[in-house]
């Protein structure tokens, strides 16, 4: 039975209804724009939100696709990968991470992020590079972009692709590049939560190089480009009109909802500041877009059911590590993925959205505070 006590105070996760009654108006034109002209795919509106894509990210390139999944297949498959051929990516992550470079017929080579950014480690991935190596995703997790410096450093003397997975990073910056423009190419998710959440599936792959991204339309779309001429052995992963054309209006307010939810962060960093058996997010500035607000604990599954209790609901990202899911527990890694395990065992997300009040963040705060008291004294 639960033993939940639903008062005023209680808050959800995350929501979308604030910013879909703000541009309600706009969306449903959009909508009824589409619906007239009897185009859904392939048409103008995905033609136009992939220039305003590429100028946002500073690229020359944004395709889009069906989802943030295809979206690093594609770069994969478009970089020519194949079953010899080693990629690394961080242990701790969203499994679709991994998920791409199988799909992409190569072998994974996982090793473990900085415990302090959550990022891939650049000095982990110097060790692990061998001759057959070819890419490197660099995840930015939880809208914290990776140290694209080092990485590129690393990867570029050797030929080695650099692949942002930057499906929780939509607009963040490092020292005024946009994710999406420092690696090879780049992955966006357009997954309804994600800092630029379509209404379903989406997602885009944003690059400079326009041999790669020619090859990317190709594949997108039954590897051609020319009607019922088929030049690659491509799939059907493509972003439809409407949610191209919704997309397109979200965009135009992405850099004011980043901002509020690093006040929000802020927020949250100053109040839960010396909460014992806390760790908390490392301060950052305009790399990170906090797509999450992720905590610490060895007490975590406690505490998560304090906050349930008091009717704020927090979520796990992500609770299994990556090696350890069903789908890989046949696979052998020859790394060490302890730290991995470790993280999964310890992460909290707190609620955090940009239309969330001052008075919620709030309120997650002190119902934190007191589950920590509660769980310190179980
Ligand atoms: C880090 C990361 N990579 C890839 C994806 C895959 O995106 P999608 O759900 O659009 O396939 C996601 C999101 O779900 C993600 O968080």
């Amino acid at each position: 039975m639960s033993n939940t006590v639903v008062t005023a105070r209680s808050v959800p996760f995350f929501s979308l209804e604030a910013l879909h009654r703000e541009r309600r108006s706009d969306m449903e034109r959009s909508f009824s724009r589409v619906l007239d002209s009897s185009s859904f795919v392939m048409g103008r509106e995905l033609a136009s939100f992939e220039e305003a894509f590429a100028s946002y990210c500073g690229t020359s390139e944004a395709i889009g696709v069906a989802s943030g999944l295809d979206a690093l297949v594609l770069i994969l498959q478009g970089l020519g990968l194949g079953p010899s051929d080693e990629v690394i990516v961080p242990a701790h992550t969203f499994i679709a991470t991994w998920l791409a470079v199988d799909h992409a017929g190569a072998k994974l080579v996982p090793v473990e992020v900085d415990p302090a950014t959550y990022t891939i480690d650049p000095e982990r991935v110097r060790t692990a590079i061998t001759p057959r190596t070819r890419a490197i995703i660099a995840v930015h997790l939880y809208g914290r972009m990776a140290d694209m410096d080092a990485l590129n450093e690393i990867a570029r003397p050797a030929g080695i692709a650099v692949v942002e997975d930057a499906a929780q990073a939509h607009g963040a910056r490092l020292v005024g590049r946009r994710s999406g423009s420092l690696g090879t190419a780049a992955a966006f998710s357009f997954y309804p939560t994600k800092n630029l959440g379509a209404l379903g599936d989406g997602g885009a792959v944003t690059t400079n190089d326009p041999k790669l991204a020619a090859r990317i339309r190709m594949l997108r779309n039954y590897g051609s480009t020319v009607k019922y001429l088929h030049e690659m052995i491509g799939s059907n992963s493509r972003l439809d009109e409407l949610q191209a054309a919704l997309l397109k209006i979200k965009l135009e307010d992405l850099d004011v909802k980043n901002e509020r939810r690093r006040a929000i962060a802020a927020r949250y960093n100053e109040a839960l500041q010396g909460m014992p058996g806390l760790v908390l997010p490392q301060p950052a500035g305009e790399d990170h877009v906090w797509h999450l607000y992720v905590i610490r604990s060895p007490n975590r599954d406690a505490l998560q059911e304090a906050l349930r209790s008091r009717g704020v609901t927090s979520l796990i990202h992500y609770p299994i590590a990556c090696h350890r899911q069903t789908a890989y527990v046949d696979q052998a890694f020859a790394q060490d993925l302890s730290l991995s395990e470790r993280l999964a065992s310890e992460v909290l997300s707190l609620p955090l959205w940009p239309e969330m009040s001052d008075e919620e963040v709030d309120t997650v705060t002190e119902a934190l505070r007191e589950a920590v008291l509660e769980t310190a004294q179980a």
